[in-house]
Order: structure tokens, then sequence, then C-alpha cells
């Protein structure tokens, strides 16, 4: 089991990456735009690479900018060239439902031997197909599983029987942290890995009455100290 962390921002990533916790980094368009990136492919190249070298061997993500079959597969093949442990991420399908991505994907593992993660998934029978597709990690967005009014622990617990019982090799990423109590909540549930906001891995950490026990234990030093 394993906690990756779901950022664009170099900063977070290194404060993280020091302390040991995380194994991996995950990134989309959306977090990098968050993050600050712009200037297109030449910016997400200069990021990811960096990011790569921070982490390794741990794997960053990066995702595809396009949905367009022929354009997937160049990118995916750009993206993979970059550094040996990045991984490609392509959605499950198209924004109106468009089937080319899981041919895509087994293309991609086939005959390129690309590592690849499915993304923008919400359901165990979504991960599970692409699974068989070859993916080797298949994202599931938890936050995103509750919000629509749906238990994602379920959806981990089905996913994860899945996976073992047809012995596929993918590893659950569960995505869309939107609480603390989610991520070891997942983990439990059978999530191989959580991929955590950094505000919300910072919350797991500090707690309040950690603050004034440490504040206690200083306090009493200086006075031990002056005896
Ligand atoms: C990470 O792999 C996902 O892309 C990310 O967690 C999605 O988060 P969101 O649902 O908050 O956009």
């Amino acid at each position: 089991m394993a906690i990756f962390l779901d950022t664009g921002s170099i900063d977070e990533v290194k404060k993280f990456h020091k302390m040991g916790i995380i194994r991996g980094v995950t990134t989309n368009p959306t977090i990098l735009k968050k993050a600050g990136i712009q200037g297109g492919m030449e910016a997400i190249k200069k990021v990811s690479i960096e990011i790569a070298k921070i982490i390794q061997p741990y794997p960053l993500s990066v995702e595809v900018t396009t949905n367009e079959k022929q354009k997937m597969i160049s990118q995916a093949k750009e993206l993979a060239s970059w550094a040996k442990n990045i991984i490609v991420k392509i959605c499950i399908h198209g924004p109106n439902g468009e089937l080319d991505n899981l041919e895509v994907i087994h293309g991609l593992k086939a005959k390129n031997d690309i590592r690849i993660n499915v993304t923008a998934m919400m359901s165990a029978q979504q991960c599970f197909l692409a699974a068989l597709a070859g993916a080797d990690y298949v994202s599931l967005f938890g936050g995103r599983v509750n919000n629509m009014g749906y238990n994602a622990v379920e959806e981990i617990k089905k996913l994860r029987k899945l996976l073992d019982d047809f012995e596929l090799k993918a590893k659950i990423i569960v995505a869309s942290t939107r609480e603390i109590l989610n991520v070891v909540e997942w983990l439990q549930a059978g999530s191989h890995i959580v991929t955590v906001l950094p505000e919300l891995l910072q919350g797991m950490i500090i707690h309040p009455y950690s603050k004034e026990t440490v504040r206690q234990f200083l306090d009493d030093a200086k006075k031990v100290g002056n005896k």
C-alpha cells in the first residue's frame, strides 16, 4: 500500500519526498494549471522531467492532452520518452463516450510496452475493463464517486476482488481525495495506492493535541534545564 502525491508543484513534491512518505506523484492538466504551469507541451515537459528526477525511481503520472486517436498514441510515446519513471495517463473514453481509448491503451502496452494509468474512472467495472486492456494502474476517482451519492469504498472492495480473482496485475489508485478521512479508509478498503492532495497530507501529520503536547515538553524542558 502506498501514498502518492496529487500535485504539479515542485516545491510540494520536494517537501513530502524529503520526508520519505510518498511513493509516487500524479498530475493531470487541471492539477498542472492549478500549479501555475503555462506554456503548453514544453512547459509540461520541463516540470515533468524535474518531478520525475526528484522522485526517481518512483513513478510520475503525466496525462495526454488530446483525445484524438493518432495524437494520443504519438503523445503517449513522447511523454514516456521524457523519463524512465513516467507513466502515461489516458482517460477511459472520450468526452462524448468515444471508444478509441481502450484500443489505444491496449496497443501502447502490447506494441510499445509503455506503462499506462487509465484515468477518469468512476466505477469498478470501468477499472476492471481498463485492467483487462493492459493498464498498469487504474485510477478510480473516489471523491467524485462519493459526490455522486455512491460510496467509493464499495467500488474499491468490488474492484480489488475482481483484480485479485482474475489475477490482473493493475494497481488501484484511488484519486480525487476530498477529506483526510478518505486516505486510510480507501487504503483499508483494498486500494493499492491513494493519491493525496498536499494540503490533506499535511493535515494527516499535524494534530492540535500533538502541538499542545510538544509545547508542554518544550516548556518543561526549559524548566528542567533551569534547575
Ligand atoms: C489524479 O490522478 C486525479 O487526476 C485527481 O485526483 C483528480 O482529482 P479531482 O477529482 O479533484 O479533479
